[in-house]
């Protein structure tokens, strides 16, 4: 899929414009504190609506003004559409898919993908657990509806858990009640993520090991409390088994800590470096590679289970890449739509496009014909 017009209205420090992009690689390059992110963020806000940044949906508004919008006409699936976000300072929000009024944000799922590499994710292997998870539950949000529906209703039913477990002398009968729900929601996300990860293993190791040439990337989803190895995760009723068992087993220490120790809220994405754990003993380019390698797989699953390939937002991402590794991207990049941002206009790859961000005005500069894929 790629993005044909992007039309923003006081989305952060954008003012009103609209951008017409190629379907190749688009750069945008501008000093610091211009916009480049914002006009990523803008995109990627469509395919996530949480969005990348901390923060409220009004923080999204420009300073002063009363709602933002942001308007995409991209192709997919053999077709013009358009999508729409609008935001209100009074925190009312409205997204429409070609014209019709969307509910809930997991409706968007599969609608429109992006896959977005920020430097932070160069992290991902030595950052902690909830990273990986955040990595996780994005890339699987985005294609699953239902998925993210869990997600946040798992969320709350900790939530309210903790309140309960916090209060101490907590009533016992209405904490089997939260704990059958979250038997329910989390053996769901667990199965979910195993799924993803052993396809995304496949897929990430293929590039690390090109990018390495030769070391073999394995991921491993390590879920709480599993079996050991991440087995018996293919099968519901094993996993719903073993969580209800293991919520038993720690029912006592969570009273005393006075907060839920078990479930997906605690798991973990694995990553080894042939048999060896990456973030234990990789060194600093091992790392990156594995970062970029999920990156690149993340992309593959989008096109394997969408059908379509996804948008890819680099944000700053070349200037912290060595020579290789930013050529490996390069090589990457045909057949997808890219939109990059960056502080210098050398890391003009082979671009299609180019734009400079002044002052959040979005100007192009140059446009060339397909010859310069
Ligand atoms: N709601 C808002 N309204 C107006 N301006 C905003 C809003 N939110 C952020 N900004 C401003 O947008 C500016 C540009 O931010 P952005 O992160 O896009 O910069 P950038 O071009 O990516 O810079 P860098 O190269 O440093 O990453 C910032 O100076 C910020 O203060
Ligand atoms: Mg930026």
């Amino acid at each position: 899929m790629y993005v044909k017009e992007i039309s923003l209205s006081d989305f952060r420090n954008l003012g009103r414009q609209s951008v017409s992009l190629s379907e190749h690689v688009n750069l945008f390059y501008g000093e610091n504190a211009q916009g480049k992110t914002n006009l990523l963020e803008s995109v990627f806000l469509l395919s996530c609506p949480k969005g990348f940044r901390q923060g409220k949906d009004r923080d999204y508004i420009a300073f002063g003004k009363e709602s933002a919008k942001v308007r995409l006409n991209y192709v997919a699936f053999g077709r013009e559409q358009q999508i729409e976000l609008s935001l209100f300072s009074d925190a009312r929000k409205s997204i429409t898919l070609n014209g019709i009024p969307i509910r809930r944000s997991s409706e968007l799922a599969a609608q429109f993908c992006t896959v977005l590499f920020v430097p932070g994710h160069l992290n991902l292997v030595k950052g902690g657990p909830e990273e990986r998870r955040l990595f996780l539950d994005t890339a699987i949000s985005q294609l699953r509806p239902k998925y993210q529906r869990a997600l946040a209703d798992y969320g709350r039913v900790i939530s309210q858990k903790n309140m309960l477990l916090k209060r101490g002398a907590a009533d016992r009968s209405l904490l089997e009640v939260w704990n059958q729900r979250l038997i329910e929601l989390g053996s769901y996300l667990t199965l979910q993520r195993g799924s993803y990860v052993r396809k995304l293993s496949a897929a990430a190791a293929e590039h690390h090991r090109r990018l390495s040439r030769g070391e073999e990337l394995r991921c491993e989803y390590r879920w709480f409390p599993g079996l050991p190895g991440g087995e018996g995760i293919t099968d519901l009723s094993v996993v719903r088994e073993v969580f209800a068992s293991a919520l038993k087993q720690a029912a006592e220490q969570e009273f005393e800590r006075g907060m839920c120790l078990v479930g997906p809220h605690r798991d973990d994405l694995e990553l080894l470096i042939d048999g060896r754990s990456a973030r234990l003993f990789g060194s600093q380019g091992q790392q990156r590679s594995v970062a970029l390698s999920l990156k690149l797989g993340e992309c593959e699953l989008v096109e394997q289970t969408v059908g379509e390939s996804p948008v890819l937002l680099l944000d700053d991402v070349m200037s912290e890449l060595d020579r290789s590794r930013q050529q490996y991207i390069r090589s990457n990049l045909k057949k997808r739509q890219v939109l990059i941002t960056s502080c210098a206009r050398a890391h003009a790859l082979k671009t299609a496009a180019a734009f400079s961000v002044e002052k959040g005005k979005v100007i192009r500069l140059f446009a060339k014909g397909e010859e310069n894929r």
